[in-house]
């Protein structure tokens, strides 16, 4: 079972976001767990238009306070009565534009679980953080910060996203993603948390490089912007996922 996950970002208006879920409505999802991460505005319509389906809708963002005076806020359970299934968190436009601490991400972590929806914790180094050989020192602390003392039953999804690989074009070698594929997976059972975890890479994932990442055993699956709001392109990587 491979994991198909499309994050539209802010790059459709509500119109758009409803021809593209009618769309993927005709993708073959053999063998694929698919969740749509829509922007709140077409949350209700998408999900509808999806429900009848095998793919799931999952919240970008979070706020980790249940209810009350947060304006623009939408909270964790606000999306699980909304009929959501997933929520990213820690997303590096999140962390990087919105200045988003290891902190906020654990709090609005805690709030995704107590709100039964599957957390989607990203993680990722920049450019600079790459250079200065602080990859992992970065994508630990982000895993323990985050993970440290949770007691998680149900599933965990984590992807490595290199901030320098997101909407960039610039690809991360399958062979450093499989490096630290294995390295969460072993950050995660170091600080006692004995689940199954799944990571899916993220950044720049196009028709040409998914099976380079697909064939990788250590990675189940991948979180994709840009390609996945074209139909066009989000359906060769469905297709192109079906052969390694
Ligand atoms: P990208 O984004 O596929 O456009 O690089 C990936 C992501 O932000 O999850």
């Amino acid at each position: 079972m491979k994991y198909l996950f499309a994050n539209w970002k802010m790059y459709l208006n509500l119109e758009e976001s409803i021809v593209l879920a009618k769309k993927y409505l005709n993708l073959n999802l053999e063998n694929t767990k698919m969740s749509v991460f829509t922007s709140a505005i077409a949350f209700n319509e998408v999900k509808n238009i999806l429900k009848d389906s095998n793919i799931n809708i999952g919240a970008q963002n979070i706020y980790w306070v249940e209810k009350g005076g947060y304006t623009g806020e939408i909270s964790a359970q606000m999306y699980k009565d909304a009929g959501a299934n997933y929520a990213l968190v820690g997303h590096s436009e999140r962390r990087h534009q919105f200045k988003e601490t290891n902190e906020d991400v654990r709090q609005k972590l805690e709030s995704v679980l107590n709100a039964g929806l599957i957390p989607v914790l990203c993680v990722g180094e920049t450019k600079i953080e790459k250079d200065l050989g602080n990859t992992e020192k970065i994508v630990k602390e982000q895993i323990c910060s985050a993970l440290e003392g949770l007691k998680i039953q149900k599933e965990l999804i984590v992807a490595y996203e290199p901030v320098w690989s997101i909407g960039t074009g610039y690809n991360c070698s399958p062979v450093i993603a499989e490096d630290m594929a294995k390295k969460i997976k072993n950050w995660i059972k170091e600080i006692g948390l004995d689940i199954e975890v799944i990571v899916l890479y993220g950044g720049s994932v196009r028709s040409e490089n998914i099976k380079d990442y697909l064939s990788i055993a250590e990675i189940s699956g991948v979180l994709v912007g840009g390609a996945s709001a074209k139909f066009e392109d989000w359906k060769q990587i469905v297709e192109n996922s079906k052969y390694n």
